[in-house]
């Protein structure tokens, strides 16, 4: 074939971001896989609207059967969000023998644990690096430049819209009902922000990095969980004036006398530590391995263009993957003439 052919499902904030990165870098994609890759096919009930802004560069239907069962598509983006039917679509693009990548947490913390056995027993690829902290690799790492480490703390700001209303509400004095709106208008927070700010969504990223730093099937009953929805501007202002900070944290610590603990809760901070320091929809994750010592990964926790931008790295390696007829992560770096920038420039 003289294409890598996606199918989309979902052409919302995220999926619309794909579609954008796709097409802006298509050539350099193309020179990282060998060969083009393409969006044939998107799935959303906007099909109308859909059409209006992008024309006929993509076949739109609201039909999943029309992308799930064609057998030129090589790879499916979820991107519906939700349990359901994103699960049981996923499930089939396998049984179809197609990849998948997808974004969606809330899928992988509830059944991660049938998903997995189902890609593998297919010889499929299911790549999620969009799931936790949207534009910052940090399950990557965790599977590969990490896999040596045995992890003793994760330790995270995981939640974009959370992080921007604690943010505004410190520096800015705004009232919660605000400036939870204000993160839903800029496409931040979940369609039932419930999540976001009841801790659910944190739970569900700790899930999936607890999962993969400890080798261990982690699921939500396993987190303690509590959100911000009781917290006020005057308590951050309380805590500001002591010298701290108030952040969602997520937290995976491993005891070796008595074994794993996960827990989402508003914590204070001290100032001068790293962590008190992200401010707006900016996440951080510090993990800390027995090699590698203290590690800090810190980017755009949320949005469209910093999330697609790992639901693309998530096809390009897939891609690759398929050009070498192997599964998992393979490194491929293509070197292009040298540009060096004359020494008077
Ligand atoms: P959106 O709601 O913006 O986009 C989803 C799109 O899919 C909408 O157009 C929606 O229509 C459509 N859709 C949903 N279900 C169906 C269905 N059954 N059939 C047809 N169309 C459907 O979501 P996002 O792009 O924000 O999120 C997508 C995924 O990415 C989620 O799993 C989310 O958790 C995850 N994610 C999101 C981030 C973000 O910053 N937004 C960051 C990281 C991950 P309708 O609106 O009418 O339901
Ligand atoms: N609603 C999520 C957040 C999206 O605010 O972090 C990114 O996973």
């Amino acid at each position: 074939k003289d294409f890598v052919n996606v199918g989309l499902l979902g052409a919302g904030t995220v999926g619309g971001g794909v579609l954008k990165v796709l097409e802006k870098n298509a050539e350099k994609i193309a020179k990282e896989v060998g060969k083009p890759v393409r969006i044939t096919k998107v799935l959303d009930r906007h099909v109308d609207r859909l059409k209006q802004e992008y024309g006929d560069k993509y076949i739109f239907t609201d039909n999943a059967d029309e992308v799930l069962e064609d057998k030129d598509i090589d790879i499916i983006v979820e991107l519906l969000g939700r349990e359901h039917p994103a699960k049981e679509f996923i499930a089939r693009a396998f049984a179809n023998g197609k990849h998948v990548v997808t974004a969606n947490k809330d899928v992988l913390a509830k059944f991660g644990a049938e998903l997995f056995p189902l890609a593998h027993e297919h010889n499929c690829d299911f790549m999620f690096e969009a799931s936790v902290c949207g534009g910052i690799p940090i399950i990557g790492p965790l599977k590969t430049s990490m896999a040596a480490n045995q992890i003793t703390s994760i330790m995270g700001i995981v939640n974009g819209t959370t992080n921007y209303m604690l943010s505004k509400m410190a520096n800015e004095h705004l009232d919660y009902d605000e400036v939870l709106k204000e993160a839903q208008a800029k496409g931040y927070a979940e369609s039932d922000p419930t999540a976001d700010v009841g801790g659910l969504d944190a739970a569900r990223k700790i899930v999936i990095l607890a999962s993969i730093a400890f080798n261990t099937r982690f699921n939500l009953d396993d987190v303690q969980v509590e959100g911000i929805e009781s917290i006020e501007a005057c308590d951050i202002k309380y805590a500001t004036d002591l010298g701290y900070a108030v952040k969602l944290l997520a937290i995976a610590k491993n005891d070796p006398e008595n074994g794993v603990s996960l827990r989402v809760n508003p914590t204070m901070i001290p100032l001068s530590h790293p962590l008190a320091g992200v401010n707006g929809v900016y996440n951080a994750v510090f993990v800390n391995g027995d090699a590698i010592g203290e590690a800090m990964f810190l980017g755009l926790g949320a949005g469209r263009l910093p999330t697609a931008s790992s639901v693309c790295g998530d096809i390009i390696d897939i891609a690759r993957n398929m050009q070498h007829q192997s599964t998992g992560r393979i490194s491929c770096t293509c070197f292009e003439e040298k540009r060096l920038c004359p020494p008077d420039k």
